[in-house]
């Protein structure tokens, strides 16, 4: 459950169990199947709850779209779209990385030699955020934005980009009473980016052109 006592001292790393994982995932079962529910872990370490979280979403994704391997893989790369987590030490975010793609590649049969694979890895790197949950600051001290992801049917995913601190501005702004009650989400909540609708294909291009460019990234093998 610890790697260090100094760990445990410095940043509170102790890792949650796995049977109390899934009896706190329990609690939100019906969220955790459904292939499209956002989960944020703001401290997810390498990943305990997020990667259950992904198996529950890959469970459903086989039992509605198993028999169409087309469906079947889209749906699972949506699955790992709408996990997210942020982790301040640069060991547990790229071990939580890890343990994502090797969970989704298992599930698909998958090795480096499938777009898939380099699809995920990309959204991994996107949706995973080595920083500090508190600030809302990454490790580089850029405000943290995270990717909304959804799919378009047909191969296409599309992309809009938040900022973590507007969103938790969410419930203050838009509660009942406040100023901004009656206006719509999309009014008060622009976001920082929007992109073209993009392929598997596409995103597996940016993760290769994102390794090639940079080595602090996920890199095309870690399993
Ligand atoms: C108690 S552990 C839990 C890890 C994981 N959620 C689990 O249940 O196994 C807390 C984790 O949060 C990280 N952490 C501590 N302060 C943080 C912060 N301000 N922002 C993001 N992560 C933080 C630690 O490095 C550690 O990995």
């Amino acid at each position: 459950m610890i790697k260090s006592k100094q760990r445990v001292a410095d940043h509170g790393e102790v890792f949650t169990p796995e049977w109390l994982v899934d009896a706190m995932l329990d609690l939100v079962k019906s969220e955790t199947e459904r292939i499209d529910s956002r989960f944020l872990e703001p401290a997810c370490g390498s990943g305990n709850f997020l990667v259950k979280v992904l198996q529950r979403k890959l469970a459903a994704v086989e039992l509605k779209y198993g028999q169409s391997d087309f469906e079947k893989r889209h749906y699972a790369l949506l699955g790992v779209m709408c996990t997210y987590g942020i982790e301040l030490l640069a060991d547990n975010i790229a071990e939580c990385r890890a343990n994502m793609l090797e969970v989704l590649a298992d599930y698909l049969n998958v090795n480096t030699s499938d777009e898939v694979y380099h699809a995920a890895a990309y959204v991994l790197s996107q949706n995973l955020i080595h920083g500090d949950a508190l600030s809302m600051r990454t490790a580089t001290g850029e405000a943290i934005t995270f990717a909304e992801w959804g799919y378009l049917g047909k191969g296409k995913f599309q992309r809009r980009d938040f900022r973590l601190d507007m969103l938790t501005q969410m419930s203050a702004i838009s509660g009942e009473g406040t100023l901004f009650a009656q206006m719509g989400k999309h009014e008060i909540f622009v976001p920082e980016k929007s992109y073209p609708p993009m392929t598997m294909r596409d995103l597996a291009g940016l993760q290769e052109s994102q390794t090639q460019s940079s080595s602090s990234t996920i890199p095309a093998t870690f399993i």
